[in-house]
């Protein structure tokens, strides 16, 4: 079978997420490196592309450079990866898709509400195909949890609880770190900081076990370290469209969570309940009976599940292969078998207007929002 061909801008050396995207990408054998812009600093970023073994051609100094490159070679790139800092998600990942290419675009997918329509817009003209990386919806055990929602396996959903909470920003003598700083300031994060930057996986992950999409929201958000002008901590209740309550807490000031990502569904029947830091299991409670754990690669999962267990039971598997899912799920889109898991641009879209909508909630003391982008109302 013929690689599919891979580039990617940003994720440069030392970036947060740019090896967990080559360690997903190059997992399966499905995509190879073949183009790169990976750092804003042109030469900096030729250099390590090369390194990783992108030839020299197709090692860019910038994504404008690889648009045009990519664009008149017969074998441009089938898949470009946009991970670079929010605030260029937009320009990168609208040139591309109108350049004809698929995209898998780093979350937020844009910084306004907006931006996000236009996305949606142009994905659907341009008949390519636009994700976004809502990573953690692709772990085996969500995927099963979704697969035991849709199969009515705990009845109707009355309940989501969910926390994104950690607490690496909690020690204000480190307010200042410029590593830090920059996400509570609204010149550079946009009009939200936690919310935006955890609290949308948080509530992507709610409408994605649930399968149901975020109504309604009320919002309470707290700067708690006062030299902070967006909130680090935020409290959001929220409804779904099918009648389920929602509760949502994300925080970065909550010292001793680690990652602390983890999610409830209570259902008429049965309850369940992940968490990110012990990925491989789901617990699940039936009405009256006792909790039992189900692991990831047992016998019995649901299909979606099985298929995204890599390796045998009780041997972990990780963020990097939950990553490698998203690209497995690309793969197969690209090769024409659409995959209704992977997270798109309509994705994308709902988390902006989730976050502009909490803002405005918590400005006026919590008051009810519509949570829908307006397209979608
Ligand atoms: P980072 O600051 O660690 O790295 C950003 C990289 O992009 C650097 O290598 C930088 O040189 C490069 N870059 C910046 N501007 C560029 C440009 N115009 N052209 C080419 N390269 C450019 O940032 P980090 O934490 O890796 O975040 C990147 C994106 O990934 C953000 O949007 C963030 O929200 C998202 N992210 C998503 C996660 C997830 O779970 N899905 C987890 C962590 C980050």
């Amino acid at each position: 079978m013929t690689k599919l061909k891979w580039g990617m801008i940003g994720g440069g050396e030392g970036s947060q997420i740019g090896p967990a995207h080559r360690l997903g990408a190059l997992a399966d054998g499905r995509f190879e490196m073949a183009a790169g812009a990976l750092d804003h600093r042109p030469d900096v970023g030729k250099e390590y592309a090369q390194r990783l073994g992108i030839a020299e051609d197709r090692a860019y100094g910038d994504w404008q450079e690889m648009l045009a490159g990519e664009k008149v070679r017969a074998d441009r790139v089938d898949l470009v990866t946009v991970a670079t800092p929010n605030s260029t998600h937009f320009e990168i990942t609208k040139a591309f898709l109108e350049g004809g290419f698929n995209v898998l675009c780093e979350k937020p997918m844009t910084m306004t509400v907006e931006e996000g329509e236009e996305i949606v817009k142009v994905a659907a003209k341009s008949d390519k195909i636009c994700a976004v990386n809502y990573c953690y919806s692709a772990y085996p055990m969500v995927r099963q949890a979704r697969a035991m929602v849709r199969a009515g396996e705990i009845g109707k959903v009355r309940l989501v609880v969910t926390n994104f909470s950690h607490g690496h920003h909690g020690d204000a003598t480190d307010a200042d770190n410029p590593r830090v700083r920059w996400r509570y300031d609204p010149a550079m994060a946009g009009v939200s900081g936690q919310f935006a930057d955890c609290g949308i996986h948080a509530m992507h992950m709610a409408g994605f076990i649930a399968d149901d999409e975020v109504k309604s929201l009320s919002a309470d958000f707290a700067s708690t370290i006062a030299s902070r002008e967006l909130e680090d901590d935020a409290m959001v209740n929220f409804r779904m469209s099918g009648g389920a309550v929602g509760r949502l807490w994300t925080s970065s000031v909550a010292i001793g969570r680690q990652h602390g990502f983890d999610i409830q569904v209570f259902g008429e029947t049965g309850g369940l309940r992940w968490a990110s830091e012990q990925p491989n299991q789901l617990i699940y409670t039936p009405v009256g009976g006792r909790t039992q754990i189900i692991e990831k690669g047992e016998g019995g999962l649901h299909e979606d599940a099985q298929r995204l267990s890599r390796v045998a039971i009780a041997h972990p598997e990780g963020f990097p292969l939950a990553v490698a899912n998203i690209y497995c799920d690309l793969a197969d889109a690209i090769s024409g078998e659409l995959r209704d898991g992977l997270p798109n641009a309509v994705d994308g879209v709902r988390s902006m207007a989730a976050v502009y909508n909490a803002v405005a909630s918590a400005k006026e003391g919590g008051m009810w929002m519509d949570a829908r982008p307006p397209m979608f109302r």
